[in-house]
């Protein structure tokens, strides 16, 4: 009697074991999304990624030697989850490889801009069949309006400050935050020939008049002109400077992404206090000016050769910007790397030139 029913608890067992073990493409039930799905490698489920962070543990179907194999609902699948971020509002973001494009994706998954909060796809049951789930576009915009740049509006402006000690230095050149690290800025601006070299980093401030005590103030620890630079050439005019402790981010101090080429670059936006341009004085509150991109002709006449740029406006390495009439604020362009320029000026770093490589090898080396 007590064999016999070993036997059979045997029997049920082994069954049981076989009937669970489900393989690669098999179909399954999955309990926690209560719908048919297919058996997969984890890797290729994308709402897996979500379920971890929620501490979720994925239905599996069995081992393919360590590898889970697991039961998914999504509609598609995907390469690898290895090449994905999502946020804390459960929205997806696909890496590319490129180190400055994922630092880009990763800071606006990671931070709160005032402007996108998040772009990237969001899970989603199908609408019409409801048998599995999709992902979908999602963009969370926040407008900000006006033309005056208002406070948090910029925040990745960097303003460089020169002099012998921070409570009585000048402010008189600007740049932009790319990293919890580094300030992007014109070579130009590494030395200037009163003061001696930059000194300083003031974030998060909107109004030269602020009180020093409301502004984020960092030491420079390390200045990097590009290596082609030559003062004063305008060619190759961009330099990194490295501060000397981590920078905060918060509402009024975020990095910009570095634009990669895939953008819409007929439009810009640039920011300063004026510091550089035709102003005989430095503005106060922190100055906006809308830009479109000039034709070649239109840069090559504006851009003659002279001292400081001897071959002139050079087509192939360089694109100019200008004012034509009042172009309307849009929040696309915020993000953008945003370069000091005036009126009809050549940019200090478009992707034609500005070697991005260069840069991604001191930044995320
Ligand atoms: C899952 O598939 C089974 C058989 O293939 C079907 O009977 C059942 O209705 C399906 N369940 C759902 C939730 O679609
Ligand atoms: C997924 O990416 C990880 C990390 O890059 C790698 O170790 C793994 O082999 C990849 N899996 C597949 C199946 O490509
Ligand atoms: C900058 O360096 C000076 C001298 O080493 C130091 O006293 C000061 O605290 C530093 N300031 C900041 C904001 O890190
Ligand atoms: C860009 O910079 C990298 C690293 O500094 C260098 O190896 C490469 O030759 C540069 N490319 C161009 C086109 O200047």
């Amino acid at each position: 009697m007590d064999n016999l029913t070993s036997v059979c608890l045997c029997v049920f067992m082994c069954v049981f074991v076989v009937k669970s073990e489900l393989y690669e493409e098999d179909s399954c039930y999955s309990e926690i999304d209560r719908l048919n799905g297919t058996c997969v490698h984890i890797h290729r489920c994308l709402s897996t990624v979500n379920d971890f962070k929620k501490g979720i543990k994925p239905q599996l179907c069995s081992f393919d030697g360590q590898k889970p194999i697991i039961c998914c609902t999504d509609c598609e699948l995907i390469g690898n989850t290895s090449l994905v971020w999502v946020n804390d509002r459960g929205v997806y973001f696909f890496k590319t490889g490129s180190k400055a494009q994922d630092k880009c994706i990763e800071h606006v998954a990671n931070l709160r801009y005032p402007c996108y909060t998040s772009t990237g796809v969001k899970r989603m049951l199908n609408f019409i069949s409801r048998d599995c789930y999709q992902y979908l576009p999602s963009f969370e915009l926040t407008t900000v309006g006006g033309e005056n740049a208002e406070r948090g509006e910029f925040p990745h402006m960097a303003s460089l400050g020169y002099g012998d000690s921070i409570e009585r230095a000048e402010w008189v050149c600007g740049g932009s935050v790319i990293s919890d690290r580094f300030i992007l800025t014109a070579a130009h601006c590494i030395f200037s020939s009163k003061l001696g070299p930059v000194k300083y980093i003031g974030l998060g401030t909107l109004k030269r008049s602020d009180p020093l005590k409301t502004w984020q103030l960092y030491n420079v620890s390390r200045i990097i002109p590009h290596p082609q630079y030559k003062s004063p050439s305008k060619y190759h005019d961009i330099a990194l400077l490295e501060t000397e402790t981590q920078i905060k981010f918060n509402i009024y101090v975020l990095p910009a992404c570095l634009s990669l080429g895939n953008d819409d670059e007929s439009l810009a936006s640039a920011t300063g206090w004026g510091a550089i341009g035709y102003r005989k004085d430095l503005a106060d509150n922190l100055q906006v000016i809308y830009l479109q991109q000039f034709s070649e002709d239109e840069c090559s006449t504006a851009y003659p050769s002279n001292r400081n740029l001897q071959r002139g406006y050079d087509h192939t390495i360089q694109s100019c910007y200008g004012d034509k009439s009042h172009v309307i604020n849009t929040c696309q362009e915020l993000h953008r790397l945003e370069l000091r320029v005036v009126p009809l000026a050549v940019l200090e770093c478009t992707p034609k030139w500005c070697n991005v490589s260069w840069i991604e090898n001191i930044v995320w080396p």
